[in-house]
């Protein structure tokens, strides 16, 4: 395993000229070495180091409490746990929104401390001249437009956004404003499949859907989600591949009991 980015991982070009080819981009969170490992011998292209680690790893409601420590110490496990996605990693709540000076260096160490390939950042327009900036600089921006969760209570809750005709203007601006800007893709979290579809023909750069459905050039699910790791609700748009909470229930409930009836460890798992 490497502990820095290696240059035969996917590379933005890659994943740009996917969309001139028409294949479709596959896209996961991860956040620690085991995940990352089995996610990158499974066809996924990039993994996320989404500041969903503060909901789905260390508990909290929101993502707002999650740090740039903390996105460091996460992108660091996910790099040194694969070899061939490409690593984009997530500006947490407030290291890009309160000076450009301030969001440079974050996003840097992002590539510099994380070893991530890319960093993500949430917002529209308000953010074009730091893309821009970030791009210049040579750190890669993937944008993030529609349900923006850093935002959760600005916007009153997690709803679909973009559903009335300027709300939909507004993001379809944005989306443009943001490639003119240099960011190579753009997350679109929940908005009308018509409004992603219309950005996706509009756009020269991928557009990853999660709840924007099909017409994206590529999906992004929270792996957890996905995986069934948790018993909580899931939205609408989360496809369950697995059920890995009830299986992970199991294991543990038949290991408590052998335990405890001294079934475990048997001779097989035991030296003689
Ligand atoms: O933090 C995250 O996991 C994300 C994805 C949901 C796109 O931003």
């Amino acid at each position: 395993m490497n502990t820095q980015t290696k240059i035969n991982r996917k590379t933005i070009l890659d994943i740009k000229n996917m969309k001139t080819q028409g294949e479709k981009i596959a896209m996961l969170t991860a956040y620690d070495f085991g995940m990352a490992s089995i996610l990158d011998d499974s066809n996924i292209d990039i993994l996320l180091v989404g500041d969903s680690l503060g909901n789905v790893v260390l508990g909290y409601d929101t993502t707002l409490p999650v740090t740039m420590e903390d996105m460091i110490h996460h992108t660091r496990a996910v790099v040194r746990g694969s070899q061939k996605a490409l690593i984009v990693a997530d500006l947490p709540f407030l290291s890009y929104q309160v000076s450009q000076e301030a969001a440079l260096v974050n996003a840097g160490r992002l590539l510099k401390e994380g070893n991530a390939q890319a960093v993500k950042l949430e917002g529209g327009r308000e953010h074009a001249e730091i893309v821009r900036k970030m791009t210049l600089s040579g750190i890669p921006v993937m944008a993030h437009l529609g349900l923006t969760p850093q935002s959760v209570h600005q916007l009153g809750g997690y709803k679909v956004q973009g559903k009335k005709d300027d709300a939909a203007e507004k993001i379809m601006k944005d989306a443009v404003i943001l490639e003119e800007a240099g960011a190579f893709s753009v997350v679109l979290e929940c908005v009308p499949e018509k409004l992603a579809a219309e950005i996706t023909c509009t756009l020269s750069i991928p557009t990853i859907g999660i709840g924007a459905g099909v017409s994206c050039d590529g999906q992004v699910l929270v792996v957890n989600d996905m995986l069934g790791m948790n018993d909580r609700m899931t939205p609408k748009f989360v496809k369950k591949y697995a059920h890995l909470s009830q299986e992970i229930k199991n294991a543990a409930r038949r290991y408590a009991s052998e335990v405890k009836t001294g079934a475990f460890p048997d001779a097989d798992h035991s030296f003689k």
